[in-house]
């Protein structure tokens, strides 16, 4: 690399926070149309995806990575979409896996895509972990929720893969939308009881603008620890480090470990120590971010590393995001809700 690692100093935000993970969204495509995410009304054949040529290479997106590395970043998650759609994966990974400073290589995906094979592959490329979202137990509804007709054994096949190969601790993220998916919560939980695999309620965000989403279709995390709570009881469990979205809880009996992810009722914009970095390469501070800075330009204009490295540490600076919190503050039902839900 061409930087001096040394001469780098950890970068701070307006907030005091630091610049510690890299979420790299590899693709916009994905093969699902989960209803909460990619409504078939909005994403279809007229849609207009990326074509291949906007989107950044791989050597571009390794060599963003090694500078934010050197910028404080220690944890890199691959997300799109669906990054399984991105051809080679594996070979980006390796690529970033060889980074020194990477303590934490993730991925994200809907399990689709990932046999066996890509499972020995993606570990051997040296991702350390996987985490696959699935919103139901019941096949009928998971069909009808990824609204592609997929079948829940393939993703069930699919985390077994990932267990398996050793990508471990595996995750599964559900999103709990009310009405839709609710009584999958202690199915779910039964399911994955026991098994080594942690699996994460996540409230429905108000992401992007496409979702519907209404603040009456989230179920509060506190009212999923407490239905949680009254079959198997729980007790906390302390955060890995403080950035993290999850809260952990441990069953009492032993039988494992689980997450809640309030970003609607709880935020935690507070430390929030995330960049994102699109397909494209717009660089994002906030999930919820409505404007963006473009690397790709920087890097196809032949700017040096010294060039780059000061661009982001500027919008890092600068940045003041704190985009869940200002919506609690903004949403006067917010509380209104959690109170009828927990019970006051
Ligand atoms: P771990 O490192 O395994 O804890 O992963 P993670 O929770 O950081 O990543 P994952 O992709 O599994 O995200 C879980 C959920 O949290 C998803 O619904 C994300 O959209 C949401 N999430 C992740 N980061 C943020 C964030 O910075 N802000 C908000 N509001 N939500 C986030
Ligand atoms: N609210 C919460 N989580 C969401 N995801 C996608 N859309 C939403 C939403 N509106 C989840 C996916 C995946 C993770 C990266 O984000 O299910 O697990
Ligand atoms: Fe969105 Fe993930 Fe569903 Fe694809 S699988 S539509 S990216 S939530
Ligand atoms: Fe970070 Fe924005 Fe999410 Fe807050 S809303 S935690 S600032 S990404």
């Amino acid at each position: 690399m061409t930087m001096d690692r040394a001469t780098m100093l950890p970068i701070l935000d307006t907030r005091g926070r630091h610049l510690e993970d890299l979420r790299i969204s590899v693709t916009d495509r994905c093969n699902f149309r989960c209803v909460y995410c990619m409504p078939k009304a909005v994403f279809n054949s007229q849609f207009h995806f990326l074509p291949r040529a906007e989107l950044l290479t791989f050597d571009e997106i390794a060599r963003l990575t090694r500078l934010f590395v050197s910028l404080g970043v220690k944890k890199i998650r691959f997300t799109g979409g669906e990054p399984l759609v991105r051809r080679d994966l594996e070979v980006l990974i390796r690529q970033i896996s060889e980074i020194p400073g990477v303590e934490d290589l993730a991925l994200t995906t809907n399990g689709s895509l990932l046999t066996k094979e890509k499972a020995v592959a993606l570990k051997s490329a040296g991702l350390r972990r996987v985490t696959v979202s699935l919103d139901a137990l019941d096949d009928a509804l998971f069909r009808r929720m990824n609204d592609v007709n997929f079948p829940l054994a393939k993703v069930l096949t699919a985390i077994d893969f990932a267990s398996q190969a050793q990508l471990n601790p595996v995750k599964v993220n559900m999103v709990v939308k009310r009405g839709l998916n609710e009584d999958a919560i202690i199915p779910m939980a039964a399911y994955f009881r026991n098994t080594g695999i942690i699996l994460r309620y996540i409230e429905f965000m108000d992401v992007g603008t496409t979702n519907g989403w209404r603040l009456e279709d989230v179920v509060p995390g506190a009212e999923i620890i407490r239905r949680l709570d009254q079959r198997w009881p729980l007790e906390p469990v302390p955060p890995t480090r403080p950035g993290d979205v999850a809260t952990r809880y441990r069953y009492r009996d032993g039988k494992g470990e689980i997450g809640i992810i309030t970003a609607v009722t709880h935020p935690f914009c507070h430390n929030c120590t995330r960049a994102r970095l699109s397909p494209e390469g717009l660089l994002y501070t906030c999930l919820f971010g409505q404007s963006a800075s473009d690397l790709r330009s920087l890097l196809r204009s032949q700017a040096s590393d010294r060039d780059i490295v000061s661009y982001i540490t500027g919008i890092w600076n600068n940045r003041t995001d704190h985009y869940s919190e200002i919506r609690r503050s903004l949403t006067p039902g917010l509380p209104k809700i959690e109170m009828s839900h927990i019970g006051g």
